[in-house]
């Protein structure tokens, strides 16, 4: 098996109205893979913009920058507007395909357990489609046990999907 050593520094930061361009692209290039999401794209400049600037203090992105190249990035939002599930929030990893498998996915993930605290989270929660091992495999890599599958949640270009539901109690796994 081929593996990718990153040569360069990697950094987290939080995104910019920059970043929104780099963020659509490897969202896009991941909504074409067809078991990343149930999104469908690609999306143009002013949607990922728009996107971006909605989003609240409690539903933060961040980007990996290597070297000035955005290669990834990572989202947390709430899981529920009901507020006893204040503290669970839904995370998101997206790795551009050239970066997967050097670790970039695992940095980003690591990165949201470590934050998620300090926005008033106790969980968190991930929803997996099915077909997707590396996003399964990332998850349970860092702990996350999985709560179950739901079948036939949503569907991809006609045909129906499960989504693997996986979550991590940030204060039960210390
Ligand atoms: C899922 C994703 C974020 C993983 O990122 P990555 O940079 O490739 O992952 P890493 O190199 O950090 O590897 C993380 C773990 O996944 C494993 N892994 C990576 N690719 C894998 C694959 N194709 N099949 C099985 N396991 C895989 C690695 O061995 C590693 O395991 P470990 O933690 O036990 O060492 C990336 O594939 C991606 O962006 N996919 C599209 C978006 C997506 O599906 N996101 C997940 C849902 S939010």
């Amino acid at each position: 098996m081929l593996v990718r050593v990153p040569t360069r520094e990697r950094l987290i930061r939080r995104a910019g109205p920059g970043d929104a361009g780099a963020i659509g692209a490897i969202y896009d290039e991941a909504i074409a893979t067809g078991v990343a999401t149930f999104a469908i794209g690609p999306h143009d400049q002013a949607e990922r913009t728009d996107w971006l600037a909605a989003r609240g203090e409690r539903a933060p992105v961040w980007v990996l920058d290597d070297a000035g190249d955005v290669i990834g990035w990572g989202a947390l939002a709430p899981f529920s507007h009901r507020e006893w599930y204040d503290g669970v929030a839904e995370y998101t990893v997206y790795i551009s395909a050239t970066a997967q498998g050097t670790g970039a996915g695992g940095q980003m993930l690591d990165h949201l357990i470590g934050t998620a605290p300090d926005l008033g989270y106790w969980k968190l929660v991930g929803m997996i489609l099915e077909g997707n091992a590396a996003g399964l495999a990332l998850a349970r890599g860092r702990g996350f046990r999985e709560v179950g599958t739901h079948h036939a949640h949503g569907h991809v270009e006609g045909a129906w999907r499960d989504v693997t539901v996986v979550e991590l109690h940030l204060e039960q796994a210390r």
